[in-house]
């Protein structure tokens, strides 16, 4: 059958089900079939949008692996830029000080190079996942700032040193602001103050000379963030050091967040002279316990309520025309601004790996991405699929 007859007769469907708001298992077989269809006839994210910018995925380490059937086939045919989820984090880096672990890193690193995919490290500086001892004494007191430093620059020339060349990127510091612009109260800040940034900006440049170094954070539409991630970049500028993007992590629900703020954001950051990348960008069709859970502090992990969880047999034909229709906002402005936008990552391949059926509670059942948990293109990948045109 052919795509248009394909989309008609869901349309067809969406009106005669009268948009049933919860779904029996099954429902989404209808955007499943679009999609197929627009596989079949061998559409791909990174080719439609070659000439706006690079289309990424996070990969989770069992897709790095190959040990999750086709995931890695569709990663080589949809995307131009990988992340790894987690698995270039301190904490599987260099879980004990001076013991280093690469293997699942090279794998990813081989498999970017064949595929010739844009790699990203993610991250060098973080508060979370990073162990304990690199804040530490070795009498649990906290370490000295000559010490912290030395760990840190120490971390990132055998990390950043041993792919240099090889990774393209890094996400250099993560998260080092509030949602009111203010510091955040972390081990780097308490024991470094400001200028650990500039540190680890300094760090990263000497061990990866010819990688692109990032600023990446969360809800950064909001203003005061905004203006303090301002401050960041020039403070770094005007040092004379080189950061070239800043990354907009981009967890966003339904009808959230508000995309004027967050295309001032984007307006604001290409004014810097830098580029605007989204780096972790997914949409949860769930509804959010409180504001409190709306941006990606991963601490919060709140009792599991049924209330909360209203697609666990499905989503409903009615969410995936909505999710379709915020990917296609969000896309619209992207397309506006891909003077300064370079990518756009989605923050993993399929609904199955996504951490938001576990946050800001465990065990619940979202449909964030592009691609389901059979690793069928959705109902919103056609949509955003079809801006390209
Ligand atoms: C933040 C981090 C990511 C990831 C997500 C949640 O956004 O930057 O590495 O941990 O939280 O999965």
């Amino acid at each position: 059958m052919k795509k248009s007859t394909f989309k008609l007769a869901y349309k067809t469907l969406l009106t005669s089900a009268a948009l049933a708001t919860i779904c029996l298992q099954g429902c989404v077989n209808t955007d499943e079939k679009v999609a197929v269809e627009t596989v079949a006839t061998g559409s791909s994210l990174k080719d439609a949008f070659k000439n706006n910018f690079h289309i990424g995925a996070a990969l989770s380490k069992t897709q790095i692996l190959d040990q999750e059937p086709g995931t890695l086939d569709l990663v080589a045919k949809q995307f131009n830029s990988l992340t790894a989820e987690n698995e270039m984090k301190w904490e599987l880096m260099q879980p004990i000080e001076g013991q280093y672990h690469y293997a699942v890193s090279d794998k990813l690193v081989e498999f970017s190079e064949k595929n010739d995919i844009f790699l990203v490290g993610h991250t060098l500086l973080w508060h979370h996942q990073t162990p304990k001892w690199v804040f530490e004494n070795g009498k649990g007191e906290p370490a000295s700032r000559e010490v912290l430093l030395k760990r840190l620059e120490t971390h990132i020339n055998n990390v950043a040193g041993r792919y240099k060349g090889r990774i393209e990127a890094w996400d250099v510091v993560n998260e080092a602001l509030n949602d009111d612009g203010t510091w955040r109260d972390s081990p780097w800040y308490r024991i470094l103050g400001e200028d650990y940034i500039i540190k680890a900006f300094e760090f990263a440049a000497k061990a990866a000379p010819n990688a692109e170094l990032y600023y990446n954070d969360y809800n950064l539409f909001k203003p005061e963030k905004r203006d303090a991630t301002v401050k960041i970049v020039k403070s770094l500028q005007a040092k004379g050091l080189r950061i070239d993007a800043v990354g907009i992590q981009g967890h966003y629900g339904i009808n959230y967040p508000d995309l004027n703020l967050l295309e001032d954001s984007i307006k604001a950051f290409g004014a810097l002279g830098v580029k605007v990348m989204l780096t972790e960008l997914d949409i949860s069709v769930l509804p959010f316990p409180d504001s409190e859970s709306q941006g990606a502090d991963i601490s919060i992990d709140l009792e599991l309520q049924e209330k909360l969880n209203p697609f666990a047999n499905g989503l409903s034909a009615e969410m995936s025309q909505a999710l379709a229709d915020n990917y296609v906002n969000l896309f619209k402005i992207f397309m506006r601004h891909e003077a300064v936008i370079s990518r756009i990552t989605f923050w993993g391949v399929n609904d199955a790996q996504t951490w938001r059926n576990d946050w800001p509670m465990k065990n619940r059942t979202d449909y964030p991405l592009l691609f389901d948990r059979n690793n069928q293109p959705k109902l919103a990948f056609d949509a955003v699929l079809n801006l390209a045109k």
